[in-house]
């Protein structure tokens, strides 16, 4: 078996062990580890939720008193109490003044691993993925609150700079990662942006 696989393969059968629905998870916990993203009774959005390892790994870290919400054009049912999935595609136009009803106040963590259904075509994919990373950007600056992060997976290529100058305008500090748990030889990159400006918030009324 070669390496790859073989990291694959342990982190697959680690999350089976512990109980987490997708190898995914790792990547948020390691990325928690390193940042310390999360914080109890926080209000977290989780974009591209399915089949939810993330929406475990977040509702442990904000705990009872915390909540997050998931979005996914997949369906993810039988999470904990504090999490509420709405099956939605996120270029949906009526998504972020829904996501405003469930909590009027904003959120305080925008998470992000949403991915294409890849073609194998890089160039293609490539592009469908910063189209939905800009998209993540743009609901991130309707609705997170003050001092809000964004946690998101962004594919590597000719436009990742593009996106890293828009978080910029958003945020006072913008890091690029790769978690242990993410493929070497995968273009996926994760980029923590912090401290959201709310002063160049989107109007919220126009929504
Ligand atoms: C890599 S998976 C997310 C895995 C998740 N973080 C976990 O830990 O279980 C990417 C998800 O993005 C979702 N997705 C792709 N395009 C979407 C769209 N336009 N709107 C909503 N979800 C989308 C897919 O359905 C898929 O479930």
């Amino acid at each position: 078996m070669r390496l790859i696989e073989a990291r694959r393969d342990r982190y697959r059968r680690l999350a089976k062990e512990l109980g987490y629905r997708s190898r995914a998870a790792f990547k948020l916990i390691q990325a928690d580890r390193k940042y310390h993203i999360f914080r109890r009774g926080q209000v977290v959005l989780d974009l591209g939720s399915a089949p939810g390892g993330w929406l475990q790994v977040a509702s442990k870290a904000v705990g009872e008193e915390g909540l997050v919400v998931g979005v996914d054009v997949k369906k993810v049912e039988g999470l904990a109490k504090n999490v509420i999935v709405i099956q939605r595609d996120i270029y949906d136009e009526a998504l972020a003044s829904d996501l405003l009803k469930i909590s009027s106040s904003g959120y305080d963590v925008v998470l992000s691993d949403l991915s294409p259904n890849t073609s194998g075509i890089w160039e293609l994919d490539h592009n469908r993925q910063i189209d939905m990373t800009e998209r993540v950007l743009d609901l991130s600056s309707i609705l997170l609150r003050k001092n809000g992060s964004l946690f998101m997976k962004v594919f590597d290529g000719e436009r990742f700079k593009d996106i890293i100058k828009k978080a910029r305008t958003y945020f006072l500090s913008v890091s690029t990662s790769k978690p242990e748990a993410s493929r070497k030889q995968s273009s996926e990159v994760y980029v923590y942006c912090r401290s959201f400006v709310a002063s160049r918030i989107a109007s919220r009324t126009s929504l």
